[in-house]
């Protein structure tokens, strides 16, 4: 365990031998680490990879429910500091990549390369705020587990769910497991957050960008935006998954992202 600057404890673990490429894998929104099953039985040997629960999900404390991404960001340097790293390659997906993004526009001397999987620059539409805010009714006034249906049914592929039941089944918990007050601070957060875009020209790291096929949370034209803003990125479009895509095709997600590392 590590702790927020606000005092709240931060679950993380260590895969792998240190000395090699530290590799940090962001869990996206209302998931757990747990979610990089499929990339640490993969890498592991060849990689230092870190993975933790952001703060309100998993066995991270919830704290006081006040987030912003900026404060997801005082926590994964808050866990380099503590790791004693001080460069990485940041892996997120979804909200894993708005933390990754901001934590490169803000500290681009702690990032060595970016893997940025199913996420987008831009901040929320008016249309996305007001999504949000329906999102914290549900959970406040229905609770997670109706919250959780929704959820699975926007980020599974509609195939997905007959192909790989243990897998939603494992998203289904990990939604589960989460406090109402981690859920709706995260909201929040995803709802304030800033847009990117702007700082996209900045990024001078190898980066690779990944995305479903079938994502419409974060769909293939907001990774072309990545794609076309950050010089000499490499995307690719992950067939037969939608907004999950390390755990609907780990095959091919493991096979970008290993040709990718042996590069970095
Ligand atoms: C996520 O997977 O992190 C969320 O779907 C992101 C979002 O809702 O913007």
């Amino acid at each position: 365990m590590h702790s927020t600057r606000q005092g709240d404890r931060i679950a993380y673990a260590e895969h792998g031998p240190s000395g090699k490429i530290p590799v940090v894998f962001i869990h996206g929104f209302p998931f757990n680490q747990a979610m990089w099953k499929p990339q640490v039985q993969a890498f592991k040997n060849a990689y230092h990879l870190i993975t933790y629960d952001n703060r309100g999900h998993g066995q991270s404390e919830a704290g006081d429910g006040q987030y912003m991404i900026e404060f997801f960001v005082d926590d994964l340097m808050g866990l380099l500091d503590h790791l004693k790293i001080q460069k990485a390659v940041l892996c997120g997906l979804s909200m894993g990549g708005y933390i990754a993004l901001r934590a490169v526009e803000r500290t681009p001397e702690r990032v060595c390369a970016l893997v940025l999987c199913d996420t987008r620059c831009e901040a929320d539409s008016n249309e996305a705020k007001l999504k949000r805010a329906a999102a914290i009714i549900t959970v406040k006034e229905k609770g997670v587990p109706t919250f959780a249906e929704g959820f699975l049914k926007a980020v599974f592929a509609p195939k997905s769910f007959e192909t790989r039941p243990q897998d939603v089944e494992a998203v289904r918990k990990m939604i589960l497991s989460n406090p109402p007050l981690g859920i709706s601070g995260t909201l929040l957060a995803l709802a304030s957050r800033t847009d990117t875009t702007a700082a996209l020209a900045q990024i001078k790291v190898p980066t690779l960008i990944l995305v479903g096929d079938q994502d419409t949370i974060t769909p293939p034209a907001a990774a072309e935006t990545l794609h076309k803003g950050i010089a000499g990125s490499e995307m690719h479009v992950i067939p037969d998954a939608a907004h999950m895509s390390n755990l609907e095709n780990p095959e091919a997600f493991n096979q970008h992202l290993k040709d990718f590392l042996n590069k970095v």
